[in-house]
């Protein structure tokens, strides 16, 4: 069958020790990682940025999957690639023209995509499916790890999945995943799941096996 990844975010790690973190996460089976960009203005809660993420860059082989949580993104965008992310992600609702955002993350050489907060209708990326390789459907409402999956977004996730047709574009899902939300997801067409919590809990000794318990729900 199809298989889900799976991309820890590293907005639950220990950021004292980030560079091992992510080279634990790696090891236990993390298929991308997940990298949660805020701004304090986009959304209410502030992270890190490009210098982070290169330090960070060398210390695992997987690819960085780049959530940009900032108005205006555009400004950013080629540091952002310089840092050595591999898929940049911009939210609709922050972006004003994303028909040109999208193609600047292209034209840097990374893989392109947006994101939807929970309340975002998916007609809102209609017409900008064929610059899009990834649609990163938030399951809670962005700005913190640890909150409630939101049950109404899996209607979406179908609706998209159906508007896309055989494009090859990837669903990504990012919010209060869990063994429990993972399958209602999957079941819905997600194809990479964002975990935070559940994959950072219990330390460093449960990363393999809250991946492990993720991958198989799914
Ligand atoms: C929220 C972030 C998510 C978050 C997920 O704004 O985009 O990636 O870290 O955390 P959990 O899995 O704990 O909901
Ligand atoms: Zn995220």
């Amino acid at each position: 069958s199809r298989k889900t990844l799976i991309a820890p975010s590293i907005l639950s790690a220990d950021f004292s020790l980030l560079g091992e973190e992510v080279e634990a996460v790696s090891k236990a089976g993390a298929d991308w990682i997940h990298l949660d960009v805020m701004d304090g203005h986009f959304v209410p809660n502030i992270t890190f940025g490009p210098p982070v993420i290169k330090a960070i860059r060398n210390r695992t082989d997987k690819v960085f999957d780049c959530h940009l949580m900032i108005a205006p993104a555009d400004p950013f965008l080629g540091a952002f690639a310089d840092a050595g992310c591999d898929v940049i992600t911009v939210h609709a609702e922050a972006t004003i023209h994303l028909d040109r955002s999208l193609q600047a993350i292209r034209n840097l050489g990374c893989k392109a995509g947006v994101s939807l907060n929970p309340s975002t209708p998916e007609t809102a990326i209609e017409y900008v499916l064929d610059r899009l390789d990834l649609i990163l459907m938030m399951t809670v409402n962005p700005g913190f790890g640890g909150q409630a999956f939101i049950p109404a977004v899996v209607e979406k996730v179908r609706r998209v999945k159906s508007m896309i047709g055989n494009r090859p574009i990837q669903i990504e899902i990012d919010g209060g995943v869990t063994p429990e939300t993972a399958p209602l997801v999957a079941r819905a067409g997600a194809d990479v799941l964002v975990a935070g919590s559940a994959v950072f809990k219990g330390g460093r000794e449960a990363y393999a096996g809250n991946i492990r318990a993720l991958r198989a729900a799914a």
